[in-house]
């Protein structure tokens, strides 16, 4: 007897259908797998057959066939369990196929009938959406997120025994509510308030956060680098819902615990500085997003810059330029999407005190050098704004800065919106730090002055080209930031100001 059930496995950030036949014949009593099944999905036939034994069923010796298809599609094993021990069911005559059909089923089996999470429930809930599924069974972790959606009725499972018994109607189970994102509570980040002095930092902040530009903060230990970047999540406006389906998506497919709602934070990721390139970009043999995807949407943030392994912060050069990272697999490219806010920090040297007049700095000009030879030109090159951050003075200290975070964070959203209407509603990016060489006139319109000013500092300063671009793209931001339409020559001032390495690093 032939039966039938529809699954679904992680491709990139989207779900691809698995059709799960079985069928069941006389003859030597096994259970067959086909369909390139990797390592994963043979190890699911054990999870199958203990779980339907622990829930009471004792299926007669038969050779069954379960075929997996699409043969050519790379299928994570687990999520394949429960269509394939529900089909098993309905080819013993012990389940009515009709009770599959029209549903998409996806869940791990733990050896005791559990129906345990699996990655990427809100991109199988939008699959759901698209086959036009009557309902989506998913295992109780993963529903929350896929419920998030809306639209396609998501049941969450505890154990295999309960989905029989819904799918049996001799208990329906009643759908997921989705409950948000927990996230990380307001109240434990630092405000813009709670930092003294720095005002050319937490202006840098503010035209970051703006216009999406990557920041570098330099200076001497204590200053305060680090607040200052752990304040930058209270700049940024909430997530569209767009983005937030996007980043939820990635989201659940590398965490170990999926979200339990959609994702409305933008991220913010401080990965440790021994994280390997993979880790950091992403990839390995079953691929999963890295950290620059996880930051999709908001902030990573590199904290002392210059210790993070130099193989990784060349790995990061891709996914600045394109705002995505692909990952090569034998089949196919994935690719998942990494649009980040690079937020680092660094010592201008190992002692941390060269420039700083109140501590000599003792580090030999070659060990300087090679300490800043760490972070490569073509990586300073992709940072928009490079800061210097001295030490605070004591008459900082004392004094207690008046502009909270959520009074900046108001002009941020108004200059995000200037820059969507600019861009149109259907603009994948609509930030001025990816501005194309090609749109890059057209937005940024200078009053006769600022076109002198920015001339001579090309000559003067020495720039590339790729400054002078990110020169024009900051004082748009600035520009945004005013409200002002056409680029002054003081707006062209500042975001000169904010090249500072082009001539000390470079
Ligand atoms: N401008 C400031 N206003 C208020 N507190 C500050 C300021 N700068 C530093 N501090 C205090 O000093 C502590 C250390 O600052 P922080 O860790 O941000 O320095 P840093 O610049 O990152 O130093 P390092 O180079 O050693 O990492 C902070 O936790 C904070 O309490
Ligand atoms: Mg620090
Ligand atoms: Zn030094």
């Amino acid at each position: 007897m032939l039966a039938r059930a529809i699954a679904a496995t992680p491709w990139g950030i989207e779900a691809r259908p698995v059709d799960v036949e079985v069928d069941v014949q006389n003859g030597l009593p096994q259970i067959q797998i086909v369909g390139l099944p990797d390592a994963a999905v043979r190890e699911s036939r054990e999870r199958v057959r203990a779980a339907l034994k622990n829930c009471g069923f004792d299926l007669p010796p038969r050779a069954v066939t379960v075929n997996l298809a699409p043969a050519d599609l790379r299928k994570e094993g687990n999520h394949l369990d429960l269509a394939i021990a529900l089909a098993l069911l309905a080819a013993h005559g012990q389940l009515p196929q009709e009770a599959l059909a029209g549903r998409l089923v996806c869940g791990e089996l733990g050896l005791d009938g559990a129906v345990r999470p699996v990655r990427g429930g809100l991109a199988i809930a939008d699959l759901a959406g698209r086959l036009a599924a009557r309902e989506l069974l998913l295992p109780a972790g993963s529903a929350g997120e896929a419920a998030a959606l809306g639209g396609i009725p998501v049941i969450p499972l505890p154990d295999l025994a309960a989905g029989i018994g819904h799918l049996l109607g001799s208990e329906r189970l009643a759908p997921a509510v989705t409950n948000g994102s927990p996230g990380e509570p307001a109240g434990s980040l630092p405000d813009l308030a709670d930092v003294r002095g720095q005002e050319v930092a937490k202006r840098a902040l503010e035209v970051a956060a703006a216009g999406g530009h990557n920041l570098l903060f330099v200076g001497p230990p204590g200053a305060g680098k680090t607040l200052l970047a752990r304040t930058m999540p209270g700049l940024l406006p909430p997530l569209t819902v767009e983005e937030a389906i996007v980043v939820t998506k990635i989201h659940s497919l590398a965490a170990d615990l999926p979200p339990s709602g959609l994702v409305t934070r933008r991220p913010f990721r401080s990965p440790h500085p021994g994280i390997s390139a993979a880790g950091l970009v992403g990839g390995g043999p079953v691929p999963r997003p890295g950290e620059v995807s996880l930051a999709h949407g908001g902030v990573l943030f590199l904290d002392e810059l210059a210790e993070y392994r130099r193989d990784a912060l060349e790995a990061l050069r891709q996914p600045l330029e394109d705002g995505t990272v692909t990952v090569v697999r034998t089949r196919a490219r994935l690719s998942y999407p990494a649009r980040f806010t690079l937020l680092a920090a660094m010592n201008p040297c190992p002692c941390g005190h060269l420039g700083d007049p109140r501590h000599p700095c003792r580090c030999p000009p070659p060990v300087v050098e090679r300490y800043r030879a760490r972070i490569s030109g073509p990586l300073l090159d992709r940072i928009d704004l490079h800061v210097e951050v001295p030490a605070v003075r004591l008459h900082d200290l004392g004094v207690r800065s008046a502009e909270r975070s959520a009074e900046v964070a108001a002009r941020v959203r108004a200059a995000r919106e200037r820059q969507g209407f600019r861009f149109g509603p259907r603009h994948p990016t609509p930030c001025n730090a990816a501005l194309t060489a090609g749109e890059l006139e057209a937005a940024c319109p200078l009053e006769p002055g600022a076109g002198d000013l920015l001339a001579a500092a090309f000559e003067r300063l020495g720039l590339s080209a790729r400054a002078h671009a990110r020169i024009l793209k900051v004082a748009r931001t600035i520009a945004d930031l005013a409200g002002t339409g056409r680029i002054s020559a003081s707006q062209v001032a500042e975001a000169i100001q904010y090249r500072a390495l082009d001539r000390r690093l470079g």
